[in-house]
């Protein structure tokens, strides 16, 4: 058996960026079709059909079914749910907070992306920690430029959730490199130093995805496998963009002016904090 210890990024053609691209847009087109859906009594079951359904019309396949028997399309996590939240029946409710998060194999490239939306009047605390934890996913990729390094980004994502703004940064899940695998190397941690790990490269790209918890950093994994949750009850916000890393601007592949568009336009989402 051969052991892979040592890091392999792999670097991307601009001809592949553009296909890679693709398939990011394909995600944020279907979670702007969540968009214009939810409402309290939706239930995130109906959000994995819908899901499941586009993506097919669009000749994409889920990265996420069946990745390490994942049994569903798209990862619902709701509240005190950190990530990896199954969907389920249980009709969403006026003051949720709901992390979409989903993968798709376009022409053989991964596109892995998520979004927090608030349903109508949530708590003002929960409201704070989605804009910080949107805000602080931007400071990150502003880092995502070449001679930085990862724990450039990781140190910014850091800086603003848990030193500004004192939450959580939960550990024990990381982002990561994307391509023709849903996870390459390196691990994108949202914590770190500057100026330590690996050295971006013109064309590397990351799923960067910070998983931010309003109290402890503390999570633990549900009796179905998969759910994380945070272990004091309290909400977690995620985002997730994937990121080409370039000369002096990153290039966001993933494209969230599409699915802000829908959230505004419905009146039981909550943007008024950006
Ligand atoms: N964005 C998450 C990740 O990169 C989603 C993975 S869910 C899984 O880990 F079902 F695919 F595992
Ligand atoms: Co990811």
């Amino acid at each position: 058996m051969t052991r892979r210890n040592k890091e392999m990024i792999i670097y991307k053609t601009d001809a592949e960026i553009a296909l890679m691209k693709n398939a990011a847009v394909l995600v944020s087109k279907t979670l702007a079709e969540v968009a214009k859906i939810l409402k309290p009594g939706v239930t995130t079951l109906e959000i994995d059909k819908l899901c499941a359904n586009f993506i097919q019309k669009h000749n994409a396949t889920s990265s996420f079914l069946n990745y390490r028997g994942y049994p569903f399309t798209i990862c619902a996590s709701v509240n005190d749910v950190v990530v990896h939240g199954f969907p389920n029946d249980t009709p969403l409710k006026n003051g949720d907070i709901v992390s979409i998060d989903m993968g798709v194999i376009l022409n053989g490239w991964h596109g892995d992306h998520a979004y927090t939306f608030i349903m109508g009047n949530a708590d003002p605390a929960a409201i704070e920690l989605v804009k910080v934890t949107k805000e602080s996913l931007y400071k990150g990729i502003e880092k995502a430029i070449v001679n930085n390094r990862i724990g450039d980004i990781a140190y910014a994502i850091q800086e603003h959730t848990e030193i500004k703004h004192g939450y959580g940064v939960v550990r024990e899940l990381v982002g990561h490199g994307l391509g023709r695998s849903l996870h390459e190397d390196p691990q994108m941690p949202n914590y770190g130093k500057r100026g330590t790990g690996p050295k971006l490269k013109e064309n590397l790209v990351l799923a960067i995805e910070p998983m931010i918890n309003m109290g402890s950093r503390e999570v633990y994994t549900d009796e179905d496998g998969w759910t994380i949750k945070t272990r004091d009850g309290k909400p977690s916000v995620h985002f997730e963009h994937d990121v080409c890393v370039k000369r002096n601007k990153a290039l966001i592949l993933s494209d969230y002016s599409i699915i802000e568009a829908e959230e505004k336009a419905n009146p039981h989402l909550n943007s008024s904090y950006y």
